[in-house]
């Protein structure tokens, strides 16, 4: 028998969204995927052909692209962070949505910003970050962070920082004010495309059970 596939699911906020759609695409964790508790990577679902991983966001992309999983749901910001050529992503799940936007402390906006040439800014996407102050003209050195990146600005990390903004309440209670969005995210439904040839009779139905699950005839 042929393994089972492995879907990668994000740990964090788009878990609970994502959880009735993937019910409703048919695919139903086993009890242990849901106990806090438990230590276990892995999981049985209902159907014995699909297993799952539960995975930080950024790692559901590395897996999916190199095949170590052949299916995910991720954050279009962390699609467009990595940009794998390996990556395919056929269905905008229409969940998990925020948007990636650059913040300040309240009042830097007085420096006077066209005689600067060079930003440092930290975040968790240096790529987009980088491509969107070289858009402008300005060079960004990126400090990497995985995390609480709203703290930067105030210990003289960065002045600036990248980061996601949903309600916003967490830039506010840091001091924070966001001066630009990048773009606007939601969540994807990724496959690898070296699988998505070989275990198309596989990967096709299940692709068609999450379009069918979002309510979307087609989306790119
Ligand atoms: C994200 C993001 C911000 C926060 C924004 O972090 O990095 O810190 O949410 O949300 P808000 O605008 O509604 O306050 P998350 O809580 O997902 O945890 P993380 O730092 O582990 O990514």
């Amino acid at each position: 028998m042929t393994r089972p596939l492995t879907f990668a699911i994000p740990k964090g906020r788009i878990l609970d969204e994502a959880l009735p759609l993937l019910s409703r695409a048919g695919i139903e964790p086993e009890a242990e995927f849901h106990d806090k508790k438990s230590r276990a990577l892995r999981f049985a679902t209902n159907r014995p052909d699909v297993s799952i991983i539960r995975v930080r966001a950024f790692d559901v992309a590395t897996f999916v692209a190199h095949g170590a999983a052949q299916i995910g749901i991720v954050g279009s910001d962390v699609v467009e962070e990595f940009s794998y050529s390996e990556l395919y992503a056929p269905v905008d799940l229409n969940i998990g949505h925020c948007r990636l936007s650059v913040a300040e402390p309240t009042g830097l906006a007085d420096e006077d910003q066209a005689a600067m040439s060079h930003v440092r800014v930290a975040t968790k996407y240096p790529h987009l970050t980088r491509r969107y102050y070289e858009a402008r003209g300005l060079q960004a050195e990126c400090v990497k962070l995985n995390g609480a990146m709203e703290l930067a600005p105030s210990l003289g990390l960065s002045r600036r920082i990248v980061d996601l903004v949903s309600s916003g309440a967490t830039l506010k209670a840091n001091g924070l004010v966001e001066t630009d969005v990048i773009m606007q995210i939601s969540a994807r439904l990724i496959v690898n495309r070296a699988a998505y040839k070989m275990r198309s009779a596989e990967l096709s139905p299940l692709v068609e059970a999450f379009r069918a699950a979002v309510g979307v005839k087609d989306a790119a």
